[in-house]
């Protein structure tokens, strides 16, 4: 069994970014985040998305608004970062207050700038194939593990557990693309799915985006499957001093030695989801420099 482990993906990515950083130095990428309210878990992700950034060469803004502002107020902050010419990527940190239009909100980055991928007209250009596409980043960083532990894609039955917008869809379309570490049939799961473990079963590389600790069990999993777990679940574990762990959507133990690889949690594909953050942001200066 191959443990595919996010940190030395990630780094390479990392690595890889900064010297294209480091090939021009008369501008740098610059990203800004827009986070709104305090929300502890938003506070902690943005600022590990800065101390990155910099660590690769990447400038960052930060724009705190308070947790009333108007749907109107947070357009008009997004419209000055979208026609500032010193900002490449624009980042809303999800999730908005429920008073705030969240889809609505993304679709007013501007598409250059959208290095998140949740614009309709990146997820368009995702559909239509367009490399120009920024692709959300955590199905993005599924690929790029798959593609650098090269494991093959071509022809085989990709089974995605999970249909947001943010994971599942976009993983779906981009295992179906005409495309080297693609190439695959694909069948999506959800919530309304009859017999899903005799779907699942199927899978030669199974991706499990549900959000519900261990949900995976063994009698679910092809022997000799791929697996990659992208669920980040919290648990009681009233042993650790947090009184929480993070286990991902699939019970590792008992699936990982029938699998030919797996990713595990923590320490898998949410290592990844900051590195194709910085990656979209360099695509974007680099186009942008055009
Ligand atoms: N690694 C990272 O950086 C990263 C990034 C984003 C998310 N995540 C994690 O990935 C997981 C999924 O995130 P998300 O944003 O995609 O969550 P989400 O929006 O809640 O979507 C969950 C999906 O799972 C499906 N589902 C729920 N229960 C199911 C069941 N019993 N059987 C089959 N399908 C079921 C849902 O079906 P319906 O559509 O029918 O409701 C939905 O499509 C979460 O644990 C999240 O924390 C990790």
């Amino acid at each position: 069994m191959e443990l595919i482990e996010g940190k030395p993906v990630a780094q390479a990515i990392l690595n890889e970014l900064a010297e294209r950083v480091g090939k021009n130095p008369a501008s740098r990428p610059c990203v800004a985040f827009i986070r709104v309210g305090e929300d502890p878990a938003s506070v902690y992700y943005v600022r590990s998305k800065q101390k990155t950034a910099e660590k690769i060469g990447i400038e960052s803004r930060l724009n705190v608004l308070p947790d009333t502002i108007s749907q109107q107020a947070l357009f008009a902050e997004i419209d000055a970062l979208n026609a500032d010419p010193k900002v490449h990527g624009i980042l809303v940190q999800a999730p908005l207050p429920d008073h705030l239009d969240e889809r609505a909100t993304f679709n007013r980055v501007s598409p250059d700038k959208d290095v998140d991928g949740f614009n309709q007209v990146n997820l368009g250009r995702l559909v239509q194939e367009d490399p120009s596409a920024f692709v959300a980043c955590t199905p993005a960083g599924v690929v790029e593990m798959i593609k650098r532990h090269r494991i093959e894609t071509a022809g085989k039955h990709v089974v995605v557990i999970g249909r947001s917008l943010i994971v599942g869809k976009p993983a779906a379309l981009l295992f179906m693309r005409k495309a080297e570490f693609a190439n695959s049939t694909v069948t999506v799961c959800h919530s309304r799915t009859q017999n899903l473990a005799e779907i699942t079963r199927q899978a030669d590389i199974l991706i499990a985006a549900i959000g519900r600790a261990g949900y995976v069990t063994k009698d679910m999993v092809k022997p000799g499957a791929v697996v990659i777990d992208v669920g980040i679940n919290r648990v009681d574990d009233p042993q650790s001093a947090k009184g929480y762990k993070i286990a991902g959507d699939v019970q590792f133990d008992e699936v990982a030695p029938q699998c030919k690889a797996i990713t595990p949690v923590p320490g898998g594909v949410g290592l990844m989801t900051v590195a194709m953050l910085m990656s979209n942001t360099v695509k974007a200066w680099e186009a942008s420099n055009r």
